[in-house]
């Protein structure tokens, strides 16, 4: 390895999370996991079509590349989606607008941006992110890295390695997808109060728990801010903890996630 390689090992990378209502960027210090700098946020268009998606993603590399810690020009960038992405195509849109099944992400943005992308699940993304810099660092073993959000997400993580697309949120628990009765969002639109909620979302654990025996369960998303309220209803043998990297975990998850692509970090 010639010196100067050795000094682009960590440097920092573009991370961006796609979401239902916001589109979010930054700059990620690999080294220590967290943001160089503020985040930058862009509404997600509507429609989301693939088109317009990129559009805003072009628009959010361009604005942190302007700034002085930006990474090198042409240096590879991380997006998180969220649906099912395997080999860089889009397999699954619950939650997204339907035109983007199959489209190859990889490709569209990488054309769009002129530099390699790599994309990778929203929930996967927070997953490696917990898993190495967060609250599931240095935990041997399954842990499940479970995002509440508009949808269930999830990120299957043994021993510090992520095994893709476990898409948790869709288990059938009473006859449901999981996802529609214990996301935040379902909170919100069913009108549950924090203790109702509690109730619904341990039988949801309770089930996974029951699958995976994983040795601890990291809560991410919006409302993981607000465990009090409904962690005390939850009756499982496993450890739980909220997510540590908090809003951040998608943007540095996904700059993480295309740096073990590029072989830039180990
Ligand atoms: C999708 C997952 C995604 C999750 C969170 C689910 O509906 O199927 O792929 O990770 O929502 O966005």
């Amino acid at each position: 390895m010639t010196k100067d390689s050795k000094n682009h090992k960590h440097a920092p990378l573009i991370g961006i999370d796609i979401g239902g209502t916001g589109i979010k960027g930054g700059i990620v210090d690999l080294k220590k996991g967290k943001l160089l700098g503020e985040r930058f946020r862009i509404p997600t268009p509507q429609p989301s079509t693939p088109e317009a998606v990129a559009e805003v993603v072009a628009e959010i590399v361009k604005e942190l590349s302007s700034r002085p810690d930006a990474p090198a020009e042409g240096s590879p960038v991380g997006v998180t989606f969220p649906g099912i992405i395997q080999h860089g195509v889009v397999r699954s849109a619950a939650n997204v607008d339907k035109s983007w099944l199959d489209t190859d992400v990889d490709k569209l943005f990488s054309d769009r941006l002129g530099r390699p992308v790599e994309v990778i699940n929203d929930a996967d993304a927070a997953g490696l992110a917990e898993a190495r810099y967060g609250a599931g660092e240095g935990v041997d073993g399954t842990v499940l890295v479970i995002t509440l959000g508009t949808g269930i997400g999830s990120a299957f993580i043994f021993n510090g390695q992520l095994v893709p697309n476990a898409e948790l949120g869709h288990l059938e628990v009473d006859g449901h997808d999981a996802e529609t009765k214990a996301s935040a969002v379902a909170r919100e639109r069913d009108g549950l109060s924090w203790d109702e909620y509690g109730v619904k979302l341990n039988r949801y654990l309770q089930h996974v728990e029951f699958l995976f025996s994983p040795e601890l369960f990291i809560i991410g998303g919006g409302i993981s801010k607000r465990s009090d309220e409904y962690f005390p209803h939850l009756q499982l043998r496993t450890k739980i903890v909220t997510a540590e990297l908090k809003n951040d975990a998608g943007i540095v998850g996904a700059a993480l996630e295309v740096a073990f692509h590029h072989k830039l970090v180990k």
